[in-house]
């Protein structure tokens, strides 16, 4: 795809990534990326914003073909799907300022090897003049790593926000045109790699909402020409409310924490609480990161497997407790066939969470009636607690 305008002097580039479906070796991406660089062209000089990933660096370098001389090069991340051209852009435009945070230089020197003299580290709030454009850089770190920054074009009030904001969906839509679509992709991108530091977040998005901004242009995902969707659902995601939810991640072997989860399913349901079950043989891990964005609860199903928990449930507990969540309350439950250390493993697995441990219930073979009011009890308990939450 060519380079495609935005308004007067800033154009997309970057490229669609529309099979990649994973990210970082780790992170599933159902609906693929994009990697998005920004052009702006002033009357003095010109700047790229971001690159692409290196496998799409081929993209991008078409896309520059006619362009030439670009005067700044700005990192706003040196993850290597926003850096990762940049030593072949940079290469290009040998004369260009490479552009970042003191903590993006020693990176972009790190995981890039670009030569120290050729970066400029910017203080927060230093602007640079390309003439009738102003750029001013802010930092916003954690969102996604500790250098992180935005770039705020003044004149035409658009933020560009790189990973902030951004969503793991690859359209060739220049702006969002299915909010509800968007939503769920930002919303997953947010759950991986921004919840755990949500307070930090917030603060940047304090920092950012602060301005006029009449765009925000992501370096993933479709342009916000109503930036107030996506700063109102990320304040809705850092905030400190929760929701009358309980997550679910569970595995069963032989149908007796299958029962248990599906007893304890309907009670909670009669009582008036949601519960989003992720059965963890076949379920999306992405989609158990969004519903921990707000769910006030998790309980956890597993069977005993030589003592402790499944080995997916441990992977499952280790990822909630990596993206510390707002949960308030937590619980087990589960089977074993003679013996289990369930319940201690998956405590000792979840220290992050600041959560109240609601009292466990683990049956010895498949349920009986007494484990069942337990169950029931367990039920009773949450929606109580839910309730006084609000
Ligand atoms: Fe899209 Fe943190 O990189």
């Amino acid at each position: 795809m060519n380079k495609r305008a935005i308004t007067e002097g800033v154009f997309l580039l970057g490229a669609v990534d529309w099979n990649r479906r994973l990210f970082d070796a780790l992170i599933p991406l159902p609906d693929g990326t994009s990697y998005n660089a920004y052009l702006i062209r002033g009357s003095a000089a010109t700047a790229l914003i971001d690159t692409a990933d290196p496998a799409k660096q081929h993209v991008l370098m078409d896309q520059l073909k006619d362009i030439a001389r670009v005067d700044y090069l700005i990192a706003n991340h040196a993850e290597q799907d926003h850096s990762g051209s940049l030593p072949q852009v940079a290469e290009k435009y040998p004369q260009a300022k490479i552009i970042a945070t003191p903590k993006c230089k020693g990176m972009l020197v790190d995981l890039l090897q670009i030569a120290e003299e050729r970066i400029q580290a910017v203080e927060d709030g230093q602007t640079i003049s390309l003439g009738n454009k102003t750029l001013e850089f802010m930092y916003t770190p954690w969102v996604h790593w500790p250098e992180t920054m935005c770039t705020y074009l003044k004149e035409a009030q658009i933020l560009f926000s790189c990973d902030f904001f951004g969503s793991h969906y690859a359209t060739t839509d220049l702006f969002v045109k299915n909010q509800t679509i968007v939503y769920e992709a930002a919303k997953r991108y947010y759950a991986e790699i921004m919840m755990p530091f949500r307070l930090v977040v917030r603060k940047n998005l304090d920092k950012v909402m602060a301005r006029d901004i009449k765009m925000i242009a992501p370096s993933h995902g479709p342009i916000y020409d109503d930036p107030a969707f996506i700063m109102d659902a990320y304040a809705d995601w850092v905030s400190e409310d929760v929701k009358n939810e309980v997550v679910l991640p569970y595995i069963s072997m032989h149908g007796s924490t299958e029962a248990m989860v599906q007893y304890l399913t309907g009670a909670l349901a009669e009582r008036g609480v949601k519960t989003l079950l992720f059965d963890l043989a076949a379920t999306d891990l992405g989609k158990l990161a969004i519903a921990l964005v707000d769910a006030a609860t998790m309980v956890v199903g597993t069977p005993t497997v030589h003592i402790g928990p499944h080995p997916a449930v441990f992977y499952a507990a280790h990822l909630a407790n990596a993206l510390r969540p707002k949960l308030r309350f937590a619980s087990i439950i589960g089977s074993y066939g003679w013996s289990s250390k369930a319940i201690e493993r998956i405590t000792e697995l979840i220290p992050n969470l600041k959560v109240e441990i609601l009292p466990p219930v683990m049956c010895r073979g498949y349920p009986r009636e007494n484990d069942f009011r337990a169950l029931e009890a367990l039920a009773e308990t949450i929606a109580q607690k839910h309730a006084a939450l609000s």
